[in-house]
């Protein structure tokens, strides 16, 4: 945690980017959101992290000056971050192995590992993590009510399943964060006046086709959008800086209509329905 400027200096020279493919995950708004960054702040908190496009890219313009705390509530998500930050040599001879195996069969394989009473230990979840994500149809993650992992393979004719650098480079940017399993109801306590909350929830859907919620095992409702809306409230009166990510709704309109709101525009990239793709607009909320 102490050489945060040395780190700093080599992002310079390779850019921090997503290990993994994550629905929701903001790369191709991050142009559009430099302009709503707060230009100083104390600590970093991104409570629904997914594939930490806005974090790697805050630590590669050097934004931050403390140490960051990224959580999720998906276990094995925060298990792979663990690993990449701590176990990073390890874990890249890990995914080598599924590498040089892949095809179907195995593929199965190693997604049927969470049906079975099979012990793994962090490395090994961490891998199959990542091979499952590189490999899977559209890179979703999607889990069946007992938890397992149940998204088909991909029709990838090549599939990029180790990208040592992407890894490196990334275990190098998560050496400040403090990496925790949590829901987004906890954050109040970790915070303080001055510290720059990022939110990016599971969008409120805008039509009942586009609804993607299945991160984990728990489906994120109205009633999560309401205690959210909540915590942005109680933070706002705590003196954070926050900004929040969500869908141009009338449910989330109206939850932060006291709150400076801003339309940007996208278009999805993972989506379960192939006719949710196309322009879209998404809001920016901001409490400064
Ligand atoms: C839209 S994604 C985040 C995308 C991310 N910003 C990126 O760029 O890839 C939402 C994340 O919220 C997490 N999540 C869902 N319900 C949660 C909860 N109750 N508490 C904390 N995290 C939750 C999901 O596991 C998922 O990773």
């Amino acid at each position: 945690m102490d050489s945060l400027t040395g780190l700093q200096i080599e992002a310079i020279n390779s850019d921090a980017k997503p290990f993994l493919k994550w629905a929701g995950g903001k790369q191709k708004l991050l142009d559009e959101y430099d302009k709503y960054f707060p230009t100083h702040f104390n600590h970093y908190f991104e409570p629904f992290v997914g594939g930490g496009a806005v974090f790697f890219h805050l630590w590669n313009i050097g934004k931050f000056s403390k140490e960051v705390f990224l959580f999720d509530s998906n276990k094995e998500l925060i298990n792979t971050y663990r690993v990449v930050r701590d176990k990073i040599e390890e874990l890249i001879t890990a995914i080598s192995v599924h590498k040089k195996k892949h095809n179907k069969d195995y593929y199965y394989k190693i997604r049927s590992l969470d049906r079975k009473n099979i012990y793994l230990n962090n490395v090994e979840r961490a891998a199959r993590t990542i091979y499952l994500n590189k490999t899977c149809y559209n890179g979703l993650y999607r889990v069946n009510s007992k938890g397992q992992f149940n998204v088909p393979m991909g029709s990838y004719k090549n599939p990029s399943i180790l990208y040592e650098e992407v890894l490196r480079t990334a275990s190098k940017a998560l050496q400040i964060a403090h990496i925790e399993c949590m829901d987004f109801r906890e954050i109040v306590d970790y915070t303080k006046e001055d510290d720059f909350i990022y939110f990016d929830p599971p969008y409120k859907p805008v039509s009942k086709t586009s609804s993607f919620t299945s991160y984990t095992s728990d489906k994120f409702n109205d009633k999560d959008q309401k205690a959210l809306a909540y915590i942005f409230n109680e933070l706002t009166r705590k003196k954070c800086l926050c900004m929040l990510s969500n869908s141009y709704s009338p449910l989330i309109l109206e939850l932060y209509k006291d709150f400076r709101i801003e339309i940007v525009r996208t278009n999805r990239s993972i989506n379960s329905n192939p006719d949710g793709r196309g322009d879209i607009k998404e809001v920016v909320v901001l409490n400064y």
